[in-house]
């Protein structure tokens, strides 16, 4: 489709395979394939589940909310709240940490947040500084209130003065999309800042915690470019084998980056418990974040 090849998205990136979804397929159902899963690790039933949040940005359609239409089909009648996060790739960090406040603050006890993205979607696919990086998928994870941590403590991050650098701009008015609906990215910029905004937001939770550095066991950053997430771990002093990598696999799947790779990592039987791990991510708005979580 365009003048590319394998070893120019390789060296790039460091991928080398997506998932792109079949024509019909929409974000609630990936979504689903993934609360259903994590539910069943919860050892928990769906209707125990008093929150839903949705990370996406490329939900089923303008409205309701996908995590409306998750809840009814994952068959859940005890009327949880339910409503959808938009903070595009750094969409799982504001979920999660959403979910979080509302657990410690006692509201709710059982908060599923998913991480869905079908970014194909939104991509012109004769772009190809655009088109060969962004893939389709989707990963969850249930919280449950209690008295150890679990989540040490998240920290989120905007400047809307970047929006344009990384943007969808198009939009539904009178019947008819106005302005481009695909994804339009000034990779180079958004590059820059996603090298500094991550260390900076890393030593920001490492501190809030009163750690240092060599106390961090495991890095499960958002998977877009294998060099952004090597010069992180390198400001972090983390060899690569702390560093959970899965953008190989997947390339860049927005919101579901982080819990696909958190997710693989914890069915590989990685984490030991009382591990300290710290996600962060970056992404459109331009926004980022990171989540300290003790295993
Ligand atoms: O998840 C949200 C956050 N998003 C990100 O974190 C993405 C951040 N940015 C990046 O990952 C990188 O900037 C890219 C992977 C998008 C691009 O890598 P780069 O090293 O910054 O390349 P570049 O944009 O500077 O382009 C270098 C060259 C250009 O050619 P010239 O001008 O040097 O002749 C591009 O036209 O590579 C060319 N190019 C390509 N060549 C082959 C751009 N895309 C491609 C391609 N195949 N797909």
């Amino acid at each position: 489709m365009v003048d590319t090849s394998h070893d120019w998205i390789f060296s790039r990136t460091g991928i080398v395979e997506r998932r792109i979804a079949a024509e019909g397929v929409v974000t609630s159902d990936l979504a689903f394939e993934a609360s259903r899963r994590a539910i069943e690790s919860a050892g928990i039933i769906p209707d125990e589940i008093d929150l839903i949040v949705v990370a996406t940005t490329t939900p089923d359609m303008q409205f309701p909310s996908t995590a409306a239409i998750l809840q009814a089909k994952l068959g859940i009648k005890n009327g949880c709240a339910a409503f959808d996060v938009q903070a595009v790739c750094t969409g799982f960090i504001y979920a999660l940490s959403t979910a979080d406040q509302y657990l410690r603050s006692g509201k709710y006890r059982h908060a599923l947040v998913v991480g869905a993205d079908l970014l194909s979607r939104v991509i012109d696919w004769t772009d190809r500084g655009t088109c060969v990086l962004f893939g389709d998928g989707a990963g969850a994870v249930v919280l449950k209130a209690g008295d150890e941590p679990g989540i040490l403590s998240s920290h989120l991050h905007c400047d809307g003065s970047y929006s344009q650098i990384l943007c969808a701009p198009g939009r539904l008015s009178d019947g008819k999309i106005s302005g481009s609906p695909f994804v339009h990215m000034n990779g180079n910029a958004v590059f820059k800042i996603a090298v500094t905004v991550l260390d900076e937001v890393a030593r920001e939770a490492i501190e809030a915690n009163g750690l240092t550095k060599s106390d961090i066991d495991w890095l499960v950053p958002h998977q877009a470019n294998i060099r952004i997430i090597e010069a992180t771990a390198k400001k972090l002093g983390m060899g690569m084998d702390r560093v959970v990598v899965t953008v190989d696999k997947h390339g860049n799947t927005s919101a579901a980056a982080i819990p696909l790779a958190l997710d693989s990592a914890a069915r590989e039987g990685r984490f030991r418990k009382g591990e300290t791990i710290l996600m962060e991510g970056v992404g459109g708005g331009v926004t980022w974040g990171a989540l300290l979580l003790r295993w």
